[in-house]
């Protein structure tokens, strides 16, 4: 069997249409890491061309992340642009207690060009009732409380990680949040699907939670001077 030119034609434009899966775009490439990536060479992530990282920090106000100090060091001697994450527990204390435990613990942020905005990771509860117990709005008074403890202190949002499931189950899918905070959206898939309600855009997108570099694997919605930017505030 032989294509037609027209059906070979039609073929060409599908394919020159698709929108590149992050992997092929040029955007910058990050990790986020934990202490399950205890023993990072970041010369090499560096070398594969990964320009962020962002490093946990804290979880709740009873863990910090024993490899944050190593990690943060490493990514900052090998030139990457980096920042801390707490992962939220919203059932065991209040924003503030727990924003003001993540900046004590790594999640502070300058504007030195070189520190991403601390990030809130905001999700699935991994031990229990998948919003925490917490009603939407109790949840959104939550973000807003860690949010405004933070922006009081550093003088910059947080960037919110989350799903678009979870945010549209467990905050009611709030707008709230959309004007100030950058956000940063996990989705494994080859295009980033709908965003939480309000945003426009993502600034972060995670794509994969394993790849060629260790950890998940994200990308920057953006040039590298836009992620300088965001490190300038
Ligand atoms: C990191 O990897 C580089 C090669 O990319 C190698 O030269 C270097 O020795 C490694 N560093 C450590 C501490 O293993
Ligand atoms: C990236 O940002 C631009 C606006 O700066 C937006 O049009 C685009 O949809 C964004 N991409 C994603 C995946 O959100």
């Amino acid at each position: 069997m032989k294509l037609s030119t027209t059906a070979l034609l039609a073929i060409a434009v599908a394919v020159a249409s698709a929108s590149p899966t992050p992997e092929k775009r040029a955007n910058p490439k990050g990790i986020d890491v934990s202490a399950y990536q205890p023993n990072i060479n970041w010369s090499t992530v560096k070398a594969n061309g990964i320009s962020f990282a962002y490093i946990k920090a804290t979880e709740g106000t009873t863990y910090t992340n024993p490899d944050f100090s190593s990690q943060y060091t490493g990514a900052t001697n090998a030139g990457l642009i980096r920042g801390g994450y707490h992962f939220a527990h919203p059932d065991s204390s209040s924003g503030a207690t727990q924003a003001k435990y993540f900046l004590a613990h790594g999640g502070g942020w300058t504007s030195d060009g070189i520190t991403l905005p601390g990030a809130l990771d905001i999700e699935y509860n991994p031990s229990g009732a998948e919003c925490y117990g917490l009603s939407a709005s109790a949840m959104v008074s939550w973000i807003k409380d860690f949010s405004n403890t933070y922006h009081s202190s550093t003088g910059v949002y947080p960037v919110i990680y989350t799903t678009t499931d979870w945010w549209t189950t467990c905050t009611g899918n709030s707008a709230a949040f959309a004007s100030t905070n950058p956000l940063w959206i996990a989705r494994y898939a080859s295009s980033i699907g709908t965003l939480p309600a309000g945003w426009s855009y993502t600034t972060f997108w995670q794509y994969a939670d394993s790849g060629p570099n260790p950890g998940d694997q994200d990308e920057f919605n953006g040039s590298m001077a836009g992620l300088k930017q965001l490190a300038l505030g």
